[in-house]
């Protein structure tokens, strides 16, 4: 599998940073294509638990280069300190590369995504408030400064007065905030940050490109998911990049015939952090469960996930919208408890019957879960390593997955650490 790109199938949170960790064994690259300090990818290794925002979750093994590829938007500030973390936990990430063509998260754009929300009251998105939308939105309208700029002082000062010009009219005359300082921004931006990014800047798309024709192998971890991409997710409840494989080309550099594989990664029930439809929800006991059993808390803000049953409808649009080839299922012990599971199979809406994803919204806001019911194994899972071990109800529910969604299910996670998972090999 020399490219493979590894896609959320639902809202986030699905053990990305897991599976990142598990697959960068075998890898040369690990490259964050989309999103930026709003993820939380948590990697387990024994006792030690990471949560990364920015670097790739493949820098825990010394072999591999993590990359921070163009797609992704850049809190200087965040990266360093992660880095630092890092590193005073013995992880060498001194190989860390930084695409020049990424942008940059500016205070503005902190100021703005609080702003934003607290305006937008009960209609708010319940962003994770990192100024990710607003910078962006910024990229879109071409006025964001890049990680290059950090490198041209006189370009650097020029553009930030552009944006400043018109953020702080904003900020004043909008929301009644007060004005950001240009020279406060230049000296924390270039004085502070400009001296510790500058050695990782490189042109990432020539370094991919060279790793493919050299043979390497890379692996493309997406941040968020499926249903939060601003084209394809639950909109306006969503993320402002591209999680979906698509993204990865655009992300990185790579075209589309440089993929080999995508890999979703599917909990064994759904998490949403955040405002939105959500048609399987459980606001009952047995979601409940799921928060505790799952320790259901944001990586990055803390906030209580909300929890409902796995959802086949949004896997099958999943599968299409990155040709997932197969799916990990991660939390699979999450559901050891639970006496009978559910899957939904189709949603009914307005007396029709939807097995795909309706393209409405306001459809997918009134659909009727239809499921179906499945026994649960009721046993401790946490220590399964093979197929011979899980007991036939657990392989029941994989099968049933399997062929509802039309895609092979290659791993499975019974516990966060390394060691925990289950290979099924075709
Ligand atoms: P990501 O954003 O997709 O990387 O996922 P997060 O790290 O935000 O959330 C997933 C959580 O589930 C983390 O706390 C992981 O340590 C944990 N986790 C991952 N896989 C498993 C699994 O198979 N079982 C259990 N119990 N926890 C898991
Ligand atoms: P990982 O990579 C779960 C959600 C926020 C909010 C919406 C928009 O750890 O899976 P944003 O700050 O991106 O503008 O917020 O998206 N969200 C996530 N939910 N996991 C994430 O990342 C998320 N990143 C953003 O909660 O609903
Ligand atoms: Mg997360």
């Amino acid at each position: 599998m020399p490219t493979t790109v590894i896609v959320g199938t639902q809202w986030g949170d699905e053990g990305k940073g897991k599976l990142t960790d598990l697959l960068a064994k075998d890898m040369d690259f690990v490259v964050r294509y989309q999103g930026g300090h709003n993820a939380g990818h948590t990697v387990v290794v024994r006792d030690d638990s990471f949560a990364l925002q920015l670097v790739p979750s493949g820098v825990l093994y010394e072999h591999t280069v993590p990359v921070i590829g163009n797609g992704v938007v850049v809190d200087p500030g965040v990266l360093i300190d992660e880095i630092e973390m890092l590193e005073a936990r013995g992880v060498d990430a001194s190989r860390l590369k930084v695409s020049g063509s990424a942008h940059l998260v500016m205070p503005y754009h902190h100021e703005l995504d609080k702003v934003t929300e607290r305006f937008l009251g009960k209609n708010s998105l319940g962003t994770t408030k990192r100024g990710i939308g607003p910078a962006y939105a910024d990229k879109a309208s071409r006025v964001g400064l890049r990680v290059q700029d950090l490198l041209d002082p006189r370009i650097f000062a020029e553009k930030l007065d552009v944006a400043l010009r018109e953020k702080n009219a904003i900020l004043a005359k909008v929301y009644n905030r007060l004005p950001l300082d240009a020279d406060e921004i230049i000296d924390r931006y270039l004085g502070t940050y400009a001296p510790k990014i500058a050695p990782m800047v490189t042109d990432t798309v020539s370094l991919l490109h060279e790793a493919l024709a050299g043979g390497k192998n890379i692996l493309l971890e997406g941040a968020q998911a499926t249903f939060l991409d601003l084209d394809h997710g639950t909109y306006p409840f969503v993320t402002s990049s591209n999680p979906c494989a698509g993204g990865a080309c655009t992300g990185t550099g790579l075209g589309p015939r440089d993929i080999d594989a995508v890999i979703g990664v599917a909990k064994a029930y759904v998490t949403r952090v955040g405002a939105g439809p959500f048609p399987t929800e459980c606001k009952d006991a047995e979601g409940e469960l799921m928060v505790d059993r799952g320790h259901e808390y944001g990586t990055n803000t803390g906030r209580r996930r909300r929890t409902g049953w796995l959802d086949a409808v949004m896997l099958r649009q999943a599968v299409r919208l990155s040709s997932i080839s197969e799916i990990a299922i991660t939390k699979l012990d999450v559901l050891d408890a639970f006496d009978t599971l559910k899957v939904c199979v189709a949603y009914e809406a307005g007396g029709v019957q939807y097995k795909h994803m309706p393209y409405h919204q306001s459809v997918l806001h009134q659909a009727v879960p239809v499921y179906a019911e499945l026994p649960g194994w009721k046993a401790d899972l946490t220590n399964v390593t093979t197929i011979a071990d899980l007991p036939s109800e657990a392989l029941d529910f994989i099968g049933f997955l399997s062929e509802q969604v039309g895609v092979n299910v290659t791993l499975v996670g019974v516990g966060p650490a390394r060691s925990q998972f289950v290979r099924f090999v075709a």
